[in-house]
């Protein structure tokens, strides 16, 4: 095989002839990881009309907006319905992004990342140059998808769908992001500005969870917040993820046809903590499963820092974490191991207590 790297995609691994049990390098019982069978349970997530976000009532309106900043402020993941993506386009995407994945092997490691900012990287378990012994279940392929696109060139369509899919998703965050600012009671055009949202970086990810002969030992994704602001999610039939909250673990059962939004690092650190990053992880199934992800970010220069008044106000409420560049964070927390929210406790300001 042409692929000259000491990476084995999971599916490669999930497919060995009589493949009974999973290989020992994979499993998580052996590290801090609870399995993903012990105590998870079941919860639904609040839902937001993308529809009222843009109502002409000031009722509608203004309920909607609560309703948005309630979502992120006491769950920091929410689903999104009547978003007016077509579900034929979403199915359409799911579809070839398998096919991607279904290509021979070695022409996928042709998209083989070497750096974080490579703009398309294929790569298993979590990082290029993962440092782990224990390796996750998962194929991914990450695509820098603006301010510049970049995108395979097969299997046929994908680049077409994945253009269309991510201006789309585009617009909706664009409406989320207003309507979250909004919420804040933030001047209106400061997050635009002051991350330079128009050259926004943004990232697509398609994970591919092979089916697994024991899904209780492994683990697709370990627990983690994502960078950026705002991750937009949508899946084929199967779920898998779960994401914390009180300390549980609870799986997310999304409605057919809308999109899963979650809050992320940088908002955080925007809104001075108010709307958190939450922590989340996939398990598998006996079933493979894919997700698409696309993470919104700032411009690769920005700089994030707490936005001003009324996140901030003097002693009452001082700025809670540290200023730093958005190429810089990502930086850092992609080339070490996934490790919860470390990279943004690092830039946490430790308040003195009075
Ligand atoms: C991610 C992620 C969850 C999923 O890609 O960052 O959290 O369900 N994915 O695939
Ligand atoms: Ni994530």
């Amino acid at each position: 095989m042409a692929c000259e790297n000491k990476m084995k995609s999971v599916k490669v691994v999930a497919e060995l002839p009589n493949l009974k049990a999973v290989p020992s390098n994979y499993s998580v019982d052996h590290h801090h990881n609870s399995s993903p069978a012990i105590d998870s349970i079941d919860d639904s997530l609040p839902v937001v009309d993308f529809s009222l976000l843009s109502s002409e009532d000031p009722h509608q309106h203004s309920k909607a907006i609560q309703d948005l900043g309630r979502a992120c402020e006491q769950w920091g993941f929410f689903m999104v319905v009547n978003h007016g993506i077509a579900e034929s386009l979403m199915k359409e995407l799911i579809g070839v992004a398998n096919e991607f994945f279904l290509m021979p092997e070695e022409d996928k490691w042709r998209y083989k990342g070497q750096q974080v900012f490579d703009p398309i990287k294929y790569g298993t378990s979590f990082n290029y140059t993962s440092k782990e012994t224990t390796f996750y279940w998962r194929d991914y392929l990450k695509l820098s998808v603006h301010p510049d696109f970049h995108s395979p060139h097969q299997p046929k369509n994908f680049r077409e769908l994945i253009w269309e899919y991510c201006e789309k998703c585009r617009k909706v965050t664009k409406m989320l992001l207003s309507g979250i600012s909004e919420s804040l009671g933030l001047e209106e055009e400061l997050m635009r500005k002051s991350l330079d949202l128009d050259s926004g970086f943004e990232v697509f990810v398609a994970n591919y969870y092979p089916a697994c002969p024991q899904p209780e030992l492994v683990m697709g994704l370990p627990p983690h917040s994502d960078f950026g602001l705002l991750t937009l999610l949508i899946q084929n039939e199967v779920g898998g993820l779960q994401i914390q909250q009180n300390g549980k673990w609870i799986n997310i059962n999304p409605i057919p046809n809308s999109i899963l939004v979650n809050t992320a690092d940088h908002l955080e650190i925007f809104t001075n903590g108010k709307y958190k990053s939450v922590l989340h992880r996939a398990v598998v199934k006996k079933v493979p499963r894919i997700s698409i992800g696309i993470a919104n970010c700032p411009a690769m220069n920005a700089t994030v820092r707490p936005a001003a008044s009324p996140l901030i106000q003097n002693e009452r409420l001082p700025p809670l974490y540290l200023p730093m560049k958005y190429s810089e964070y990502v930086e850092k927390q992609q080339t070490k191991p996934l490790d919860g929210k470390s990279s943004l406790d690092q830039i946490k300001i430790k308040l003195k207590q009075t």
